[in-house]
């Protein structure tokens, strides 16, 4: 049987953050490139802050315990702030955002945190386009390819 860290289990039997936001400032939705697992995101963010974040999943326990987490995380964090640094670094920093609060996962599992991220940059790129911001949604969009790396980390460790 899969084992998964108690952090896990928490979120999972008591997910922060579950439902939509009406007309929300940013939104996207995503199906894990590995297992086809959905999970849409809503965020509110005003002058630039992330002042809500909601989301929907048909997914796995990892899945809904990462976008749990990850819309606590992002809550209060200034949208500019997040793309400082390199390509790696700012993903890397997304990732860690869920993982450094999870505990362990599975290696079959580690395939399930990205797609949150994947779902942040889509709907933080539909915002940053709205308000003129062609520049960072730029950088959000191009930094969707980097996440098939994270993809794979389950698969090298089987
Ligand atoms: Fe599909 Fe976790 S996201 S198994």
């Amino acid at each position: 049987m899969l084992e998964l860290s108690e952090r896990i289990k928490e979120h999972f039997r008591n997910p922060q953050n579950v439902s939509e936001i009406e007309n929300p400032e940013g939104m996207g939705a995503v199906n894990n490139p590995v297992c086809g697992d959905t999970t849409k995101l809503y965020l509110r963010i005003k002058n630039g802050v992330v002042e809500d974040a909601k989301f929907l999943s048909f997914g796995c326990a990892v899945t809904i315990a990462s976008a749990s987490v990850f819309t606590e995380k992002i809550k209060g964090k200034e949208v500019s702030k997040l793309f400082l640094g390199t390509d790696d670094e700012v993903v890397q920093r997304l990732v860690s955002l869920i993982e450094s609060e999870l505990g362990e996962i599975p290696p079959i599992k580690l395939h399930c945190p990205p797609a949150t991220v994947q779902v942040f940059l889509e709907s933080v790129a539909g915002y940053l386009e709205k308000v003129g911001r062609a520049d960072l949604s730029s950088r959000a969009k191009s930094l969707i390819p980097k996440i098939s790396e994270y993809y794979k980390r389950g698969e090298e460790k089987e």
